[in-house]
């Protein structure tokens, strides 16, 4: 087997760009599996030729950053990124999924976004980073808490999923709230 790529390296998973070969399909899949897309803002079914379109326009977005998640032995698991950048004021959205449901609930999810953040705030030089959550996603909210990401606002029954309209809480995370719990993360075996 080839040698893995690594673009970014946490402590259980990497991140790597995309490759259109081994992801796409793979992407698609997710992005269309009801267990995810129910924790999305869209409503619409993704046709492989939108995926496709999405992939082959993102190497020339200039504020969107996306990326694989691999383990650390090389199972892509899902994918996360860093959208809307606005490199004035320096803030982006991320957005993420660890696709394959044996992987969920496991830390990858937060490996993957401290590595990002810190990427994101000790790289590219960002100072505020949003997420936006329906407010049923127990676990996205939980796992961004974790990550340092606080509530900054809550857009009342925005969303309607399965019968009801549900909130879109908008979570945001500085450098100042995350470098400590970065640095107490990295002092983890
Ligand atoms: C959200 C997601 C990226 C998180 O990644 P993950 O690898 O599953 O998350 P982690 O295992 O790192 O952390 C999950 C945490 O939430 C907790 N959790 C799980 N279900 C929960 C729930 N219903 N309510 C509250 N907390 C919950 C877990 O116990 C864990 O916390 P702990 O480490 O303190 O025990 C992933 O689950 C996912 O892709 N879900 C589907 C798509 C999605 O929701 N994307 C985000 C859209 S905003």
């Amino acid at each position: 087997m080839s040698k893995q790529v690594v673009y970014l390296r946490g402590k259980k998973v990497i991140l790597r760009p995309f490759n259109k070969a081994t992801d796409l399909e793979t992407f698609w899949r997710w992005i269309n599996d009801p267990d995810i897309k129910q924790f999305m803002t869209g409503y619409k079914p993704i046709a492989l030729v939108a995926e496709e379109k999405w992939f082959d326009e993102h190497p020339s977005r200039r504020n969107a950053i996306a990326l694989a998640i691999e383990t650390n032995d090389g199972q892509l698991i899902g994918n996360m990124g860093l959208h809307q950048i606005d490199w004035v004021s320096r803030f982006a959205t991320t957005g993420a999924m660890i696709g394959e449901e044996e992987f969920q609930n496991k830390g990858y999810g937060t490996d993957a976004k401290m590595t990002l953040l810190n990427y994101a705030f000790n790289h590219l030089g960002l100072r505020k980073i949003m997420s936006q959550v329906l407010d049923f996603n127990g676990r996205s909210l939980h796992y961004s808490q974790k990550c340092g990401y606080s509530e900054e606002a809550r857009l009342r029954d925005m969303y309607f999923r399965n019968g009801e309209y549900h909130d879109e809480v908008i979570l945001s995370v500085t450098r100042e709230v995350w470098l400590p719990l970065w640095q107490a993360y990295q002092a983890i075996d």
